[in-house]
């Protein structure tokens, strides 16, 4: 199951943005795909709340009668949007999971610098360092009047990681997520320059997301094409009950966890059960 997480540490650099669009797009291909936020904004959440029933269908989070997040059944993608000021062990424990990961980072030295920071924990840890779960960034809210898209290039190859692409600033965005749409959603004539600006994005993810299948993979063991039950709307009132919480436990332990199985040089994701805490790593994290 492809888990692709969106992670910066600096806030407002469009993570949540940049996560609905992927979460869209592998929808629109067929795929059952849950986009779980580990934010305890919840702004994917409301974006799926938002979400017109007749498009393709994303599922939020299930809870189990334990009031455990898991990914509900069915689901065979995973597109996970995370909080600004994700690390240390938090940002250690998504990347544990992850197969990819995109940094969205918008052009300001602030930004830049953040972002930079992020990038350098990113690669303390095995699983990025050694290639297994991949890095790239996205300029995001790229001003074209501006050399922004330029300084983002410069600031990308510095760090020497991949950019896959610069998304400009416009109003469509901002529109389209308040009505639960992406620029996928939208009529090709009117998000033409977007569509154009997200295909080597779409190119990079593809591999992950469809990857080949080989010849003598039987049908049954390819994941289903639509979410059982279709639309996500029967969960989102129990997951009500996750929100008043400070933070949303999805990848804390409320008792010593299940076994989790973890390479040599893998960085233990395993804590002590905190006293209060609700939520268990979800059962699909536990490879
Ligand atoms: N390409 C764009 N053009 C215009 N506005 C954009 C674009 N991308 C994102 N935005 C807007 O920028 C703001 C921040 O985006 P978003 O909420 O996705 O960032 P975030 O990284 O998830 O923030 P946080 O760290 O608070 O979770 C939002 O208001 C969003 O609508
Ligand atoms: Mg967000």
């Amino acid at each position: 199951m492809p888990v692709i997480a969106v992670v910066n540490r600096k806030g407002g650099s469009g993570k949540s943005t940049f996560a609905a669009h992927v979460a869209a797009w592998c929808a629109r291909q067929g795929h059952a795909v849950m986009l779980g936020d580990v934010d305890r904004q919840q702004s994917s959440r409301g974006w799926l709340r938002r979400r017109p029933p007749e498009l393709p269908s994303i599922a939020p989070w299930a809870l189990d009668q334990k009031n455990m997040l898991r990914v509900p059944t069915g689901i065979s993608h995973v597109v996970l949007d995370t909080p600004g000021g994700l690390h240390g062990f938090e940002l250690a424990r998504i990347v544990m999971f992850a197969d990819a990961i995109v940094m969205p980072v918008c052009a300001s030295v602030f930004d830049r610098e953040s972002a930079a920071a992020c990038h350098a924990e990113l690669m303390t840890l095995p699983r990025v360092s050694n290639g297994r779960c991949r890095l790239a960034t996205v300029g995001m809210r790229v001003d074209g009047r501006t050399n922004a898209a330029e300084v983002i290039r410069q600031w990308s190859a510095g760090l020497d990681v991949p950019l896959l692409g610069v998304l400009r600033e416009t109003q469509l965005y901002v529109r389209s997520l308040e009505k639960g749409l992406t620029i996928f959603d939208l009529p090709a004539s009117v998000a033409a320059t977007d569509l154009a600006q997200w295909q080597p994005i779409l190119d990079w993810l593809q591999p992950l997301v469809n990857p080949p299948v080989a010849a003598n993979d039987a049908p049954a063991s390819r994941p289903p094409a639509r979410i059982p039950g279709s639309r996500a709307q029967p969960l989102m009132p129990k997951q009500e009950a996750l929100v008043p919480g400070a933070r949303l436990n999805v990848l804390s332990a409320a008792k010593p966890l299940s076994p989790v199985k973890v390479a040599p040089r893998e960085p233990s994701l395993a804590r002590p059960a905190t006293p209060g805490q609700t939520g268990q790593i979800p059962g699909f994290l536990r490879r």
